[in-house]
Parts: C-alpha cells; structure tokens; sequence
C-alpha cells in the first residue's frame, strides 16, 4: 500500500508529479506487480489513430496479481462475499485458496472445451461467484471474456456473440431477481439460433429449472468442474493483448466492444481502487453493481482482487424482499467500504427511512456512488443517512472506456463538495473545451469534457473497427479523447459532470443509444418513424420519450390486441381510438424490450404526424428534448426547420 495517498497535500504533490512525469509515476506503481517479464518502454501513443500502448513487451497474467501472489501471506483471506438474492440464504465465502483453486478448475474446463488464447468467451450469468471465476479463468488463460448483462434479450446477446465471433458461451439454467426467475438458458438458446460461431455452451445450475441441453454443444458446469485438475498454470499475456470486450451504446448505430488490455487495466483498477476508497486490509467491500457493467469489473472483480481485498457480490436486487435490503446486508456483513448509484439511492429516498433506521450501518467508513450525477437532494441523504454523516461520500466520474475512476475525491483527503465529481486522480489530465474545441483554461466555466494525455486503463479499441474507435472519442476535436460529457469546473478547479451532450441517454445508470432504442421501435409494423430523447425522471435520472409517427390507419383498423384495462391514460391524439393506441404503445414496449432489453422500455409515447427536421432531413433533438423536459420557453430558431408547423402540433399532443 505503498502507492496509497493520506492527506491533501501529498495528492496536490502527487498530482503533479503525475503530469510532469508521468511515464515515472505509472512505472513506480507498475513496478509492485508479478511480471513475468518486465516491460521496455513505458509509453507510446498517439491520439490520432488512436495508438495508446502501456507497459510495452511487458509479460504477465493478470490472475497471479489478482491471485497467486496473494496466497502465501493471505491464502485463507475471504477473497468473494456472496449474498444470495434469497436473505435467508447463508453466505457463500471464497478464501483466496479456493478461488484460486476454482479458477484453475475452470481454466482447464474453458481449455478442454477448445479454449485458447486470444478466442472470446461470452459470459451471460447471474451474479453469482461464478460469474468472477468465469471472468478471471478466461483471464487466466488468455482467453477474451465479454460479459453480457443478464438483463439483455436473446437478440442483444446474439449481437454481441456476433459481432466479436465467440466460440464458448457460459451461462446458467436460470437466475433469481427479486421475486422473479429469469429462464437464462431458454434466452440462450434463441440467441444461438443465429449465433453460429458459439460451439460450446457450459451451463450453471442455479435455479433447478427443466432446461433443454442440446446434445453436443451444452455441457454442465459441475460435470465439467469435477473432470477438472485444480492446478493452471496461467498463460503468459503481452502488456498489451486485449484483456476483455464490454459492448456499450454509443450515439449512432450498435453497441460497441470496448475493448482494454491487460497491463494498463491492471495498473489502473488497482491504484484507483486503493486510493479512492482508501482501502485498508480488513475492508469488507461492497459494489453493487452488475458484473455486466464495467463498474463490476473494475470495482467488483479486477481492483479489489488486485489489492487483495475482501470484495461482497449481491445477487439480487436493493428493493428485495423490502427496500431495507442494503441496510440489513451492511450490518450483517459489517461492510467498511459501500458503492452504489444514484437510481438506488433515490429509489431507497422514495421508500422513507423506515427501511434505514432500523439498521445500524456503523461499519461503513467510505460510500461511493457512480454511473450518473447524483442530485443534490440525493446526495445529502446518502451522506446524512446511510453514511450517518461521517463517511465521504466519493462522486466517482468515469466510462467504460476509461476502464477506471478518472475524477473523483480520494476518501478522507479531498474535500468533498455535493454533485461535484471534484478533482482529476493523479495521472489524468481533463480539459474543458468549446464546441469548436478551443480550451477553456480559467475556471467558473462550462465545456465539453476532453482528456489531453492518456491513462493506462483508456480504451485501446472498439473490437473490430479500429476506425469507429478514432470517429468515436478521437475524432471530434485534434489530440483530445473526447468524454461525450458537459461539465463545469468551479471557482475551486473542481469538476461537476452535468450529463451526456451526445445521443446517448443514461436510464438508472444504463447507457442506451437513442438510435438503438429508435430501431427497436420502428420494427413494430404500424411505425414509419420515431425519435427517442431522455428526459429528466425522478427515480432513473432519465426516463426515455419517444415520438412515433404511426400509420394511423392501421391502428383505426384496430389490428392490435385491444385490452379495456389499458385504455386508461392512453395517447392523447383523439382522432385515434384511444383502447387501440393503448395496446399499440404496449406493442411497441414489448419490441423494444425484446430487441434490446426491459431496460430501454419508452416511458412515455407520443404519437405525432411528423418530427422536427431541419432542410437536411436531420431531426432536431434539441426542440424534442424541450418538449419532453416540459420546458418550452426558448425553443430557439425554429423556422429554419422543414415543417416548423409540427413544432406546434408536437406541443399540443404533449399537453403543453
Ligand atoms: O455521463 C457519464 C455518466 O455515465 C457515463 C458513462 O456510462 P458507462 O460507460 O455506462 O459507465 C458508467 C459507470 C462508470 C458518463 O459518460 N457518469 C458516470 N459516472 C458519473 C456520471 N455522471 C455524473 N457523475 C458521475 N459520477
């Protein structure tokens, strides 16, 4: 813990260091690892192709620095926590030896079904210890693991086996969420109906559920573990062999595969964890994050492994069986350490305190929160009552494709300030520009938010197209990785991120694509066109709106399924038949929950007779996001647009 920063000054000393010589400070924390050969060049990039590469001809396997070098001192150390999403099922512990243990177990399973180096794995499971043995035996052997959040449709999770070619599929019979049983491996197999490249799938038992397995191709996991040696011996990986694949939207076309390589991912999940969460070596350490999302991988599995520490993974869900389920978790696993996102905070605010006070939450010292910004109303309760008004509350900034925390108060050592992110960890370098790119350099400003020089955990490339990569974050403004955020820096220099300034919405901290969601809605056949914008909602930050032109016709003809229940709050437009819009708007939810995922679900619906569009046929988003915030007082310049009649008609059907 040599590398871990106690007091303000020695973050501002730090900090400097890190941009005067950052190839020196990056080597000083690398040097604390197990390479199996050290590298020869710290640093080589370039933000135009882009062509960022840490640690170079450095060797090493990541899982002996999340593992092995842990065991002779720490061996018998609680590496995984499982809460169950039952309460009232005991804990699962894994020591560091029996994760160990299992992770080789697993290796040779991955290998004795056709796994090698360099070949992707889709993992598409519950959050059960599994899943982590999963992620680091692909780790392990060098295998390229792309986690799938369980939430998705078959039609997401054949897209992304697709589009990175992956040969074994691991998943469960089926998982428990709340009070619910998702049939994971029936999901499977429809994805695998046009997933031709998958030629194994291991299956989990988990909830007992008939499956089919397919003669051949699907293979029990337990039959496989107990044919297994317990002993791996871990492949040896470049500094830069790619490490893993997360899909995540972007503002047009499909989700991307962010792709990160091993060293400097490595480098960087461990100093950020260590130092923003300060962690001490008796930490119980909870995120409650899906190892589907990045912030499980760094947060859940990858820093806290790599610091050896004690890391909790909950199954289920914060509002199950009742919304005292953090609190009563906290106490009974006396967790130091908490992280969580602003959704849940707001969603457990909207219960009342009567699901906090009857905890005791005084084992926690640090809490975190991530994935959005957290309002003002939002923080100060997570502050007053979950931290009982004596933990940091650490706002912490980052992306999937930052790998790590890139802007965040360190616990204890910066001053925190409510809804600011704060300050840059050391080695990172933010800058805020104008649309045209210039830089802001005073302070008491608002910009794009850009990063001048790279850290080790930035993303290396979108899988398969090298070029989408450079367009994405690289190509908007010369030698700037661009963020996709706003932010405004304070007369302090510090850094309060306001929100996407791209198409991309944040719905309870899940990133979804506007184009994504709007394909989904138009494969519903009474749809000629549609636009998606997020807007402000209470519980999930965003909520999605989506304005539809309709073949009115068709839905007059009432060719949907008519339910009388629905028709209650149904579409405004009154020359539709208000039973048949409300079973239209059902239709058009259940594609895009099929398509993409219940997440991407529309709250709201208009139908309209046409969208705002400038000469060019570009939608104007700007003047729909107004509507759909309700705030239509400066609408800006609309007689440029093709039809600034619709603007009007828009309003109207909204109510306003
Ligand atoms: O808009 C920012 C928001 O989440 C986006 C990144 O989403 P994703 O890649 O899914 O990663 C989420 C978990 C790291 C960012 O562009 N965001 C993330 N953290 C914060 C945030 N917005 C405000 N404050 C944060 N702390």
């Amino acid at each position: 813990m040599q590398h871990k920063i106690t007091s303000f000054e020695q973050y501002t000393e730090t900090y400097k260091r890190s941009i005067e010589q950052p190839e020196q400070f990056w080597m000083e924390i690398a040097d604390s690892f197990e390479w199996r050969q050290t590298w020869d060049k710290v640093l080589d990039w370039n933000f135009k192709e882009p062509n960022v590469k840490w640690f170079l001809n450095g060797k090493l396997n990541i899982t002996e620095n999340c593992i092995d070098r842990h065991l002779e001192s720490n061996g018998d150390k609680a590496a995984i926590i499982w809460e169950s999403n039952d309460a009232n099922e005991p804990n699962r512990t894994l020591t560091y030896n029996e994760l160990h243990a299992e992770v080789c177990r697993f290796s040779n399973v991955l290998q004795n079904n056709g796994i090698e180096k360099g070949d992707r794995v889709c993992l598409y499971m519950p959050m059960i210890p599994e899943l982590a043995i999963a992620v680091l035996a692909c780790a392990r052997v060098g295998a390229i693991h792309s986690v799938v959040f369980a939430g998705f449709s078959s039609q997401s999770l054949s897209d992304r086996i697709n589009d990175s070619e992956c040969k074994v599929l691991v998943t469960a019979d089926g998982l428990y969420r709340g009070n619910k049983t998702v049939g994971l491996k029936e999901i499977c197999d429809e994805a695998l109906q046009s997933a031709p490249s998958i030629h194994k799938v291991i299956v989990y038992k988990r909830t007992g559920q008939d499956i089919n397995m397919q003669l051949g191709r699907d293979v029990w996991w337990h039959s496989e573990m107990t044919k297994a040696a317990k002993e791996f011996e871990a492949v040896e990986m470049d500094s830069e062999d790619p490490l893993f694949i997360l899909y995540t939207s972007g503002s047009t076309g499909k989700p991307k595969g962010v792709v990160h390589s091993c060293a400097g991912y490595m480098v960087y999940t461990y100093y950020t964890f260590l130092n923003v969460f300060q962690y001490e070596a008796d930490d119980v350490f909870w995120c409650t994050a899906d190892i589907g999302w990045i912030t499980g991988h760094s947060y859940i599995v990858y820093g806290p492994l790599l610091n050896g520490a004690t890391t909790v993974m909950f199954e289920g869900i914060p509002t199950y069986p009742d919304a005292g389920r953090f609190g009563a978790t906290s106490d009974k696993l006396q967790v130091t350490k908490f992280y969580t996102a602003p959704t849940a905070i707001r969603s457990l605010m909207a219960s009342g305190l009567d699901f906090v006070t009857p905890y005791k939450l005084d084992s926690l010292k640090v809490i975190g929160s991530v994935g959005e910004p957290i309002n003002e109303e939002a923080w100060f309760w997570y502050h007053d009552h979950i931290g009982k008004e004596k933990c940091p509350v650490v706002d912490t900034w980052w992306q999937t494709e930052t790998g790590g925390i890139l802007i965040s108060p360190i616990a204890f050592v910066t001053p925190t300030k409510p809804t600011f992110a704060t300050l840059p960890l050391p080695g990172v370098q933010p800058v805020l520009v104008d649309a045209q790119g210039v830089e802001l350099k005073e302070n008491n400003v608002e910009g794009l938010l850009c990063m001048k020089f790279p850290w080790p955990g930035i993303i290396r490339t979108t899988y398969g197209d090298h070029e989408r990569c450079r367009q994405a974050y690289f190509g908007t403004f010369d030698n700037l990785y661009f963020t996709g955020d706003g932010c405004r820096r304070d007369e302090d220099g510090y850094y309060r991120i306001i929100g996407r300034v791209d198409d991309v919405m944040n719905v309870s901290g899940h990133r979804l694509g506007t184009a994504e969601v709007e394909n989904a809605i138009n494969e519903h056949p009474f749809v000629i066109e549609s636009a998606v914008v997020g807007y402000p909602h209470e519980i999930k930050g965003q909520g999605i709106y989506a304005f539809v032109i309709v073949d009115k016709q068709s839905i007059e003809n009432g060719l949907v399924d008519t339910d009388p229940m629905q028709a209650e709050g149904a579409g405004v437009d009154n020359s539709l038949h208000l039973l048949n819009i409300a079973a239209f708007e059902n239709e058009v939810r259940n594609i895009v929950s099929k398509i993409i995922s219940p997440i991407a679900k529309p709250d709201k619906i208009q139908i309209v007779s046409g969208l705002p569009k400038t000469r060019s046929g570009k939608i104007m988003r700007r003047i729909l996001r107004k509507i759909a915030e309700r705030d239509v007082s400066n609408l800006g310049d609309i007689t440029t647009l093709l039809d600034p009649g619709v603007v009007d008609e828009i309003k109207k059907g909204a109510g306003l």
